[in-house]
C-alpha cells in the first residue's frame, strides 16, 4: 500500500542502510547472531525452520523429557563445514542425530559448551554437509528457568499440581534446545504426554499450548498425547505450554477461557469484552491473523500480569477483581497480536518496539471499548509510573534503544520501554494527527508482518512513510537513543482523577471521608489514584481511619492491596503485618512483590522480615521471580 507514498533517494538509502545494520547482519554469514548478544546461535549460517517436539511432562521428577527435531536451512555463503549452534540452559543432552531427507538418523558429534549464568550453554552440533534435519534428545533441569512446577497447594483446586512455562525473554532455551533469538522465526508441531498419565490415578491433567490443538492423538508408548500445531512463524519466546486441572468455557465464536474449574466462570465474566476488543483492534490496525484468541488463567504465582502467547494469552488471576476494572491487561496482551507477535523486536535492545507500541494500542482499544474516562485515567497513571521509573533508573537504562549486553534481558523490563515508548507514539500522534498515525501503524503491521525488526529499520520506515523527503518534526535521536525525556512531551489529563485527588486532599485538610455509596462507582483505578494522592509518609493513625472506612487490609483486589501494603510498611501499621505476609506467600506477580520487598528493605528490621518471608514464600514463586527477589536481597547485603 505504500507504493502510493512518494519516495526519495534518501528514504531508499535509509531502508537499505537499516537492513545492512540489522537484518543482514542478524542473518549474515558471520556466524553467531552477533547483533543479538543474548544468543549463541548462528542463524546467519544454518537457520532452524520447523520444530517437531515430543515432550513427556514428569510431575514426580519435575522434568520434561524431550525430543526436538529441527529442520535446517543453510544460508547463502554458509561454509561446507559449518556446524549448528543452538541455545540451551540447564539441559542434559542425551544424544544428537542428523538425517538427510527421510534417510535414517545417524548419531553425530556434539558439544555442550561452558555455561554462562545468564545465557546458558551453546550446543554445537557437527553437521554432515547434506544434513537437513537434526534431532536432539534431552531432559530439562528441575530448576529450569522457564518452568514453574506449582504444588497442589498453590492452585485454586489444591488437588493437582500445575506446570506452566514462561519463555520470554530468553527462557525457551531452558526447556527446548533452540536458536533463542527473536530474530529467528519458526513453526512447530508438538506432541505432549504426562506422567502420571492423565487418565490414570494422578489425572485428570489437561495439556494446553499456545498453538492450534490437533486431534490426531496417538498413543505414544501406551500413553495418550495431546497434539498441537503452530502454522504461523513465531519467535521462540512465544512457545508456551501449561498442564493442570483445566477446563474450557467459550465466551464467543473465537474467544474462550481456560482455567481451573472453580475460576473459569469468574474469568469468563471478567473478560466478557474480549470479542469487542478484538473487533476494535481489527478496525484500527488490520485483521487479527491468528485464528482464535483464548485466555489461560494461571495460578497466582504466575510472575507477570499477562503474557501474549499466540492464540492463548497467559494471565494472572490477580486481575479477577470482580468489577472488570483491569481488562486493560487483556487489551494489552491482545494488542501484542499486532505489535510483538506479528512484528517482533529483532533483539531485546529493541524491546520498546514490542511494549511501547503495545501500550499505545492497548489505550486505543480501551478508549474504543470502555471509553475516554478510563483511558485518561490509565494515561495519567502511566505518566506517574514513567516519572517514578525515570527517577529511579540510571541514565543508561532510561534509553528506549537500550544496551543490554552482558545483562539479563529481563532487567530491561522497566517502565521505560512501556511508557516512554507509548509516549513517543503519542507525541507522533499529536504531531501528525491520531488518524494518520493509525494508518501508519496499520501499514507498518502489514509491511513487516511475521518479521522481526530492529529500531534502525523502524526509524528508516518511519522516515520513508510518514515524513518522505521532509525533516522529522520530532527529535528521534533524543526519543530513541538518549536518556530522560525530550522537551515538549505530551501531557495527559483526567478530570475524574482530579476529582479523586481533591477528595484525598480535602480529607487531609479535615473533611470527612466519602461514604460508601459515593465510592461505589470507584474502580481499581480510582482507588489507586486515591491512595497515591496521599503523602508517602501517612501516619498509622491516618491509615487506621482509612482501613476502618474501606477495609483496605482485607481487600481482595491485589492491585489495591499492593499499593496499600506499601503505605502500611512505611508507616509501620501493625494490623497489616500478617496480611502482608499472607499476600507475599500467595501472589508471585513481580510487579507486586518487587515493590513490597523493596519497601520492607528500607529499614534493617524490615530487611530481616523480608528475608524471613522470602524463605517461606520462595517455594511458591516462579524461578524468574526468585531471581528478581534474590538479587534485590543480595544487593542490599552488598551495601550493608
Ligand atoms: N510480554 C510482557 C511480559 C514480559 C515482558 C515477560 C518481558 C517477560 C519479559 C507482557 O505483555 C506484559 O507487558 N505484561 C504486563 C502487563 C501489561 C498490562 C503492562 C505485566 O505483566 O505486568
Ligand atoms: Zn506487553
Amino acid at each position: 500500500m505504500f507504493s502510493e507514498w512518494p519516495r526519495t533517494w534518501f528514504a531508499d538509502f535509509m531502508i537499505i542502510f537499516g537492513f545492512l545494520v540489522s537484518g543482514v547482519a542478524l542473518a549474515g554469514p558471520s556466524g553467531r547472531a552477533e547483533l543479538d548478544p543474548h544468543s549463541y546461535s548462528n542463524p546467519g549460517q544454518v537457520r532452524v525452520g520447523h520444530l517437531d517436539l515430543d515432550l513427556d511432562v514428569d510431575f514426580a521428577r519435575k522434568v520434561l523429557v524431550g525430543e526436538a527435531i529441527w529442520s535446517l536451512e543453510r544460508q547463502p555463503g554458509c561454509p561446507v563445514d559449518a556446524s549448528l549452534v543452538l541455545d540451551t540452559k540447564g539441559l542434559t543432552v542425551i544424544d544428537v542425530r542428523t538425517s538427510q531427507g527421510t534417510q535414517p538418523w545417524q548419531k553425530v558429534r556434539f558439544e555442550l559448551g561452558k555455561a554462562d549464568a545468564i545465557l546458558g550453554a551453546p550446543l554445537t552440533v557437527w553437521l554432515p554437509v547434506e544434513a537437513t534435519r537434526v534431532q536432539v534428545r534431552y531432559e530439562t533441569s528441575p530448576t529450569a528457568s522457564a518452568l514453574q512446577w506449582v504444588e497442589p497447594g498453590g492452585t485454586a483446586g489444591k488437588k493437582l499440581p500445575f506446570l506452566f512455562t514462561q519463555s520470554q525473554a530468553i527462557h525457551a532455551r531452558s526447556w527446548i534446545p533452540c536458536q533463542d533469538t527473536p530474530s529467528v522465526r519458526i513453526t512447530y508441531r508438538a506432541s505432549v504426554s504426562t506422567t502420571p498419565d492423565p487418565t490414570g490415578p494422578g489425572g485428570p491433567f489437561r495439556v494446553v499450548m499456545a498453538a492450534e490443538p490437533r486431534t490426531s492423538a496417538q498413543a505414544v508408548a501406551g500413553k495418550p498425547t495431546a497434539e498441537f500445531e503452530m502454522t504461523r512463524a513465531i519467535p521462540s519466546y512465544l512457545i508456551a505450554l501449561a498442564v493442570g486441572d483445566l477446563v474450557f468455557k467459550p465466551m464467543g465464536d473465537r474467544t474462550g477461557i481456560w482455567a481451573e474449574p472453580s475460576v473459569v466462570d469468574k474469568a469468563a465474566w471478567e473478560f466478557a469484552d474480549t470479542e469487542k476488543m478484538i473487533q476494535a483492534a481489527e478496525a484500527a490496525f488490520g485483521p487479527y491473523r491468528w485464528g482464535r484468541y483464548d485466555i489461560l488463567v494461571l495460578p497466582p504465582s504466575f510472575p507477570y500480569g499477562g503474557m501474549e502467547n499466540p492464540l492463548l494469552t497467559f494471565a494472572t488471576p490477580t486481575v479477577l477483581a470482580g468489577d472488570r476494572s483491569q481488562v486493560a491487561l487483556i487489551a494489552h496482551e491482545l494488542a501484542h497480536s499486532w505489535s510483538g507477535n506479528l512484528v517482533t523486536n529483532a533483539t531485546w535492545a529493541d524491546f520498546w518496539l514490542n511494549e511501547g507500541f503495545t501500550v499505545y494500542l492497548e489505550r486505543r482499544i480501551v478508549e474504543a471499548v470502555i471509553g475516554v474516562n478510563r483511558v485518561e485515567m490509565e494515561q495519567v497513571l502511566g505518566e506517574g509510573d514513567l516519572k517514578d521509573g525515570l527517577a529511579s533508573l540510571p541514565p543508561s537504562d532510561q534509553i528506549l534503544h537500550i544496551n543490554l549486553k552482558g545483562r539479563d534481558p529481563d532487567e530491561g523490563v522497566t517502565r521505560i520501554p512501556y511508557e516512554k515508548g507509548a509516549l513517543f507514539l503519542e507525541a507522533l500522534a499529536r504531531e501528525v494527527g491520531r488518524e494518520k498515525l493509525r494508518q501508519f501503524l496499520a501499514g507498518y503491521f502489514d509491511h513487516f508482518a511475521f518479521r522481526s525488526i530492529t529500531t534502525a529499520e523502524f526509524e528508516a520506515y518511519l522516515k520513508m512513510t510518514l515524513f518522505p523527503g521532509m525533516e522529522v518534526p520530532l527529535n528521534l535521536q533524543a526519543w530513541l537513543h538518549e536518556p530522560g525525556l525530550p522537551t515538549n512531551v505530551p501531557r495527559f489529563e483526567s478530570p475524574r482523577f482530579e476529582m479523586i485527588t481533591k477528595t484525598a486532599q480535602d480529607w487531609l485538610a479535615g473533611a470527612p471521608l466519602p461514604l460508601a455509596d459515593e465510592t461505589q462507582e470507584w474502580s481499581t483505578l480510582e482507588w489507586l489514584q486515591f491512595l497515591r494522592s496521599l503523602p508517602r509518609d501517612l501516619s498509622s493513625e491516618r491509615l487506621a481511619q482509612l482501613d476502618r472506612a474501606y477495609g483496605f487490609t482485607k481487600t481482595g483486589n491485589a492491585e489495591v492491596a499492593c499499593q496499600w501494603f506499601q503505605m502500611a510498611i512505611r508507616a509501620g501499621y501493625a494490623p497489616s503485618v500478617e496480611p502482608l505476609e499472607a499476600y507475599l506467600r500467595s501472589v508471585g506477580r513481580r510487579k507486586f512483590i518487587v515493590p513490597l520487598y523493596k519497601a520492607l528493605m528500607q529499614t534493617p528490621a524490615g530487611t530481616e522480615r523480608a528475608k524471613q518471608i522470602f524463605e517461606k514464600a520462595r517455594a511458591g514463586y516462579h524461578p524468574i521471580a526468585i531471581e528478581s527477589i534474590s538479587k534485590l536481597l543480595n544487593a542490599r547485603d552488598a551495601t550493608e
